[in-house]
């Protein structure tokens, strides 16, 4: 079964627009999990533009599912994941300027940074994963520095089109053979949304994809429960 894990930020993202109380993305984690979300995925940013350190210390507290903190390699905020200790920490690339995050980490250039961020959570007892593009340095990279998981970035596959698409989708399925190859878990995520996550669901052993803004979109519609049971039910035919 491939888990879901739901990525809530921008539930957060609607509240700080009007730097009120609501809507609350502690109580539309608790309708994810009644949806059927494996994980709920969140972002401590260093801005703190969206998720708040209130919002990510109530998440550790009652989601029942595993957590999952997304964090850029900076001392505040793997100090404050040390902290909290979620099941799970995602590093992830951060910069000022990006709407959303918009590549995958450079571990095969990292002089240290993403090491030294590992050996921390790790110490804690922290899963880490990290968010890389699907290229094989990285993937490479990703398991020399010992992490449990690799996140493929999705991205580019979800903003190509026809021949582009299927390119983008050839690098996912090679990049996933050589990440589980070398005893990682698979995990994708970035764009996916209810039309475009099939392929990707199709990615020999997929274990995880992580999807925000699309399950977001449709709960405005729909409600958060009926969102997610939606996209449980498509990922539940692989
Ligand atoms: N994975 C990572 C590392 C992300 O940064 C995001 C966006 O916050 C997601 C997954 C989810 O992306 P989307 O909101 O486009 O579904």
């Amino acid at each position: 079964m491939i888990e879901l894990g739901v990525n809530i930020d921008h539930v957060a993202t609607v509240r700080q627009a009007r730097k009120t109380y609501e809507p609350d993305p502690v109580i539309a984690a608790a309708l994810a999990e009644q949806g059927g979300a494996d994980g709920i995925t969140f972002h401590l940013r260093e801005d703190r533009r969206h998720i708040q350190d209130r919002d990510a210390e109530l998440l550790i507290q009652t989601v029942q599912v595993r957590t999952n903190l997304e964090i850029a390699c900076a001392q505040e905020v793997v100090s404050i994941a040390c902290g909290l200790k979620p099941d799970w920490a995602l590093l992830v690339p951060e910069s000022r300027q990006e709407v959303t995050t918009e590549g995958g980490l450079d571990v095969a250039g990292d002089s240290g940074g993403v090491a030294d961020a590992i050996k921390q959570l790790q110490d804690q007892g922290i899963l880490v994963s990290l968010f890389v593009d699907p290229d094989a340095r990285q993937i490479e990279a990703a398991a020399n520095l010992g992490v449990e998981a690799v996140e493929l970035h999705t991205g580019p596959y979800a903003l190509a089109k026809g021949d582009a698409q299927i390119e983008q989708l050839a690098r996912l399925s090679e990049s996933g053979k050589a990440t589980t190859a070398a005893g990682m878990r698979l995990h994708a995520g970035h764009g996916l949304n209810y039309a475009n996550v099939r392929p990707v669901a199709g990615i020999p052993n997929m274990a995880e994809l992580n999807i925000g803004h699309s399950i977001v979109s449709r709960a405005v519609m729909v409600g958060m429960r009926e969102a997610v049971a939606e996209m449980r039910r498509i990922l539940d035919l692989f």
